[in-house]
């Protein structure tokens, strides 16, 4: 039995159709969620689900019984970072109370100098539950996957067709972005082959790109000229709580843009291809898709 945890999010629910679409019955398949009203989907594709919770671990050890391999997708806590390593940890610890054999484990990409970037804080949640899994003797894979391609649409700015201006302080900073969907399918390689233990890969793209490069894609799909602007943090700041954006919000969007910026997610690597068996989608191919 595998059981993917982030069923009713993006990537897991990618993950759960992957698994099916590489011959894993339906009954091999769990789906970990945190409520039964948000269960349909799965419901209609047979998937089994269990009520569980990163905050409870309680709950996880029900959940994990009978389970084999265990996907745990990140935890997306956005009220303190600190949670986030918690959450990984209670569930660790509940798989190996419950006898999981193998967990695979989303992390994230790392590059040199990360402990001192903008985006130390996250890495470091990722750091720390890497550390914990290697030492808890359960066999391990871990997925250090590159920035999403998806992100892309929230930095240039959901009104950017209209304004012609993507407003993003990343300076001239590029990153090997992914498509989420890639990223998920990759994880189910890793669950259905075998030779995959106690291993640590990097999942990005082959092409780093930048907010230049994504603003002359927009331009192309849209028909319409987009110029990129990368303003000081603080006029970015200012941009935004003009705009009415919560705080929350616009720390968010200062750590990616700065953490680009500094380069913190352009790492290239080939093994995201080999398990897809074919070249990643670039944002181009990515940006054509979503734009025009
Ligand atoms: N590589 C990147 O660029 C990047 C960017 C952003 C995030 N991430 C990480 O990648 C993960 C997956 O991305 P995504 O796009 O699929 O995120 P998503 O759509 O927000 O899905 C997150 C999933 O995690 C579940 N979840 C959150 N907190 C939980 C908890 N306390 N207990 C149990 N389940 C919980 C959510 O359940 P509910 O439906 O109940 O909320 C949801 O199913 C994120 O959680 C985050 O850690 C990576």
């Amino acid at each position: 039995m595998i059981l993917v945890t982030g069923a009713t999010g993006n990537y897991g629910s990618k993950a759960i159709e992957h698994l099916l679409k590489k011959g894993v019955a339906v009954k091999d398949i769990a789906a970990l969620v945190r409520s039964e009203e948000k269960t349909q989907s799965l419901d209609e594709k047979g998937i089994t689900t269990k009520i569980g919770d990163y905050a409870d671990i309680d709950s996880m050890i029900r959940a994990f019984e009978g389970v084999d391999q265990l996907l745990l997708v990140s935890s997306s806590d956005r009220s303190a970072v600190e949670n986030r390593t918690k959450h990984h940890i209670n569930a660790f610890k509940a798989a190996k109370k419950a006898g999981v054999k193998h967990i695979v484990y989303t992390s994230f990409v790392r590059t040199p100098g990360h402990e001192d970037s903008d985006i130390a804080d996250f890495q470091n949640s990722h750091v720390e539950s890497e550390q914990f899994l290697k030492e808890s003797g359960i066999t391990y894979t871990i997925l250090q996957n590159g920035i999403y391609q998806e992100m892309i649409l929230a930095f240039a700015g959901e009104k950017v067709a209209e304004t012609g201006t993507i407003l993003f302080p990343a300076q001239k900073g590029k990153a090997t972005w992914v498509l989420r969907e890639e990223l998920a399918e990759a994880a189910t390689h890793v669950l259905t082959t075998k030779a995959h233990e106690n291993k640590t890969y990097i999942l990005t793209n082959t092409e780093s790109v930048g907010f230049k490069e994504i603003a002359k894609d927009i331009s192309s799909a849209l028909g319409k000229e987009v110029s990129y602007q990368s303003p000081s943090v603080d006029e970015f700041k200012s941009i935004l709580q003009k705009a009415g954006v919560p705080g929350m919000y616009i720390g968010m969007f200062v750590i990616w843009g700065t953490a680009v910026a500094q380069g913190m997610m352009d790492l290239k690597d080939p093994t995201l291809a080999s398990f897809l068996g074919r070249k990643p989608k670039t944002v181009k191919q990515f940006i054509d898709q979503v734009y025009a």
